[in-house]
């Protein structure tokens, strides 16, 4: 499974400020914008293209113009704090939702809400900025390849190695891109050294 970690001196100024406990919500909300717009950036290095003769203002020229634009499907409820970013670059594309939460005790998703418009031949772009054991990110895309998505590409901010080993095993073809793999998930399951709580984080529910 592809796996892409941003080398990127701005993405990794940003991350630095986003793991700060002293980074409060109206500061981390921009934050995790500017990031993602690198994440998508990244993420999208590659979408096919076709060319298209246009005018500039002195002469003709040829450019090129995206095929298609890829689904967005932030996770809910982290994932919402990088789908602006996404819509920035790709403001035709589609937005599906898929609301998963961890429980606290067993560390396990439980799904309360889809929505998905349809997929047809589009790529996926799944937003959600953790991936820690994997649970969430496996449910979602479990789902979107049973609604026949071929090509389907996770985007998050940190990443823990036991999340991308349990994709890793269960979608050989997943491509993640994500700004940092960090070293390990604590007791608790949450990432170490992490930034914590996204969701509480980006939202201000501590
Ligand atoms: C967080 C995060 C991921 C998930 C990752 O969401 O945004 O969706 O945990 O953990 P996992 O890889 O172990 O499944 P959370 O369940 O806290 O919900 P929230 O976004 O509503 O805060
Ligand atoms: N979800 C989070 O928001 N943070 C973690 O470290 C793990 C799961």
């Amino acid at each position: 499974m592809p796996l892409t970690v941003l080398t990127h001196s701005i993405a990794a100024h940003l991350l630095t400020k986003l793991r700060n406990v002293q980074t409060s919500p109206d500061q981390f909300r921009p934050l995790t914008r500017s990031l993602t717009s690198i994440l998508v950036s990244e993420a999208t290095r590659e979408l096919p293209t076709r060319s298209l003769i246009i005018r500039t203002p002195l002469e003709e020229t040829q450019g090129v113009e995206l095929k298609t634009e890829p689904v967005l499907v932030p996770i809910l409820r982290a994932g919402l704090g990088m789908l602006d970013a996404a819509l920035d670059l790709l403001p035709t594309s589609h937005v599906g939702y898929v609301g998963l939460e961890r429980d606290e005790k067993t560390a396990l998703a439980r799904a309360y809400y889809s929505k998905l418009p349809q997929l047809g031949d589009r790529s996926v772009l799944v937003l959600d900025p953790m991936l820690a054991t994997g649970g969430s990110a496996a449910t979602c895309v479990a789902q979107l390849y049973a609604q026949g998505a071929a090509h389907v590409k996770l985007i998050c901010i940190v990443a823990a190695p036991e999340g991308v080993r349990l994709l890793e095993t269960q979608f050989p073809d997943l491509h993640i891109v994500t700004a940092s793999l960090d070293r390990e998930l604590n007791d608790k399951k949450y990432i170490l050294p992490g930034l914590g709580d996204f969701g509480d984080r980006l939202f201000g529910t501590f």
